[in-house]
C-alpha cells in the first residue's frame, strides 16, 4: 500500500468519525435550540395578547364610557382584543394558533377541552409557575405548544365576570347569565396556549444543520487537498527520487549526480547523508578499482 494510499484512508476515515459525530451531536442541540426558539416566538405572541388585554380594560373602556356609551361594546371586551389581534398577528405567521382554554367561559368556544383542563389544573395547584410547554400528539402530527395561566389581577375584570347582576345587560343579552361568572380575584380561570407545528422548529433545525454540514465538509476537503499536496511536494516526491538514485547506485552507476539538498528538515538531512553515502561508496569503489589495475601492471 502506498504512503499517500495509507494517509488517505485515514484521513477518510477521520473524516467519516468526525462527521458522523458531529451530525449526531448537533442534531439534538440545534433541534432544541429551534424549539427554544420557537417557543420563545410563542411567549411573545401571549405577552402582547396580555398586554393588550389590560390596555382594553385599563385604557379604552374607561374612554368609552366617560363619551356616554351605555351600551355593551365588544371591541371593549379585553378577550375580543387580543383574539382579534391575533387574528391580524396569525396572517404573518400563520403556523402559530391560539387559545383562550377556559374553564367557565363566557363565549363556549373557548372552553378547555379535557385536555387543556389538565393544563389549568396544573396552573391551578402550582401558584408559582408562569409557564408549561409539551409537545401533544395529535392525528394531524406533533404540536409544539406552550401555556400562561390567566389568572385575573385586575378588579376591572370582575365588572363582567363575577356575578350576572355586575356584567352589562347587552352582554347579558350576547351571552346569557350562565356562562362566565363567578370568576374570582387571583383565581386561574384558564389558560392562554400557543400550538405550533413540530415540523417548523424541526425544518428550522434541518436547514441549520444542513449549512453546519457541508460548511464542515467543505473545510475537511480543503485541509485534506492542502495535506496531500504538502505529502507530494515535501515526502513523496523526494523519497521517490531517492529511490530511484539508490536504484541506479545500485545497478552499478556510481556517477550518477549528487541528490539536491534542500532546507533542513528530516528529508533534507536523509537526502545529505544519502548523498555522504554514496561518495563514499564511489571512492570506495574507486580505491578497489586503482588496487586492480596496479596488481595487474606488477605481474
Ligand atoms: C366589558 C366586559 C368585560 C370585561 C371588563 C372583561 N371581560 Fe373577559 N370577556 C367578556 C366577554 C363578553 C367575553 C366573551 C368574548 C368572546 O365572545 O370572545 C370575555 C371573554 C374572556 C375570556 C375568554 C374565555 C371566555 O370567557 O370566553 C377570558 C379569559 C377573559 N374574558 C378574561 C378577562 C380578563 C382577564 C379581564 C380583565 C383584564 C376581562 N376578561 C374583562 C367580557 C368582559
Amino acid at each position: 500500500m502506498s504512503l499517500r494510499l495509507k494517509f488517505n484512508l485515514v484521513m477518510l476515515i477521520t473524516l467519516a468519525i468526525g462527521i458522523g459525530l458531529a451530525y449526531i451531536t448537533s442534531k439534538r442541540i440545534l433541534e432544541d435550540n429551534a424549539k427554544q426558539e420557537v417557543l420563545l416566538n410563542a411567549d411573545i405572541m401571549m405577552e402582547m395578547a396580555k398586554g393588550i388585554r389590560g390596555y382594553t380594560v385599563d385604557e379604552v373602556k374607561p374612554i368609552i364610557q366617560a363619551g356616554g356609551h351605555e351600551e355593551f361594546i365588544k371591541q371593549t371586551v379585553p378577550a375580543y382584543a387580543a383574539t382579534r389581534n391575533f387574528e391580524r398577528l396569525r396572517k404573518r405567521f400563520p403556523e402559530f394558533t391560539y387559545q383562550e382554554a377556559t374553564l367557565n367561559p363566557t363565549n363556549p368556544a373557548h372552553r378547555a377541552t379535557d385536555w387543556e383542563k389538565g393544563i389549568v389544573d396544573y396552573f391551578t395547584s402550582n401558584p408559582s409557575a408562569t409557564e408549561y410547554s409539551g409537545i401533544k400528539e395529535t392525528a394531524t402530527g406533533k404540536l409544539l405548544y406552550t401555556s400562561h395561566p390567566l389568572r385575573i389581577t385586575n378588579p376591572k375584570c370582575l365588572d363582567c365576570h363575577s356575578t350576572p347582576e355586575a356584567a352589562p345587560a347587552a352582554m347579558l343579552e350576547l351571552y346569557g347569565r350562565e356562562n362566565g361568572f363567578g370568576w374570582e380575584l387571583n383565581s386561574v380561570v384558564g389558560a392562554q396556549i400557543v400550538y405550533v407545528p413540530m415540523s417548523i422548529p424541526l425544518e428550522r433545525a434541518r436547514i441549520a444543520l444542513k449549512i453546519f454540514i457541508i460548511s464542515l465538509t467543505a473545510i475537511f476537503v480543503f485541509i485534506w487537498l492542502l495535506l496531500n499536496i504538502l505529502l507530494h511536494f515535501v515526502v513523496i516526491r523526494p523519497v521517490t527520487r531517492m529511490a530511484e538514485q539508490a536504484n541506479l547506485i545500485s545497478k552499478g552507476q556510481i556517477d550518477v549526480p549528487e541528490f539536491e539538498v534542500k532546507g533542513s528538515d528530516e528529508i533534507a538531512s536523509m537526502a545529505s547523508s544519502f548523498n555522504r553515502m554514496h561518495r563514499s561508496l564511489a571512492s570506495a569503489v574507486k580505491l578497489i578499482k586503482k588496487q586492480r589495475t596496479t596488481t595487474v601492471r606488477s605481474k
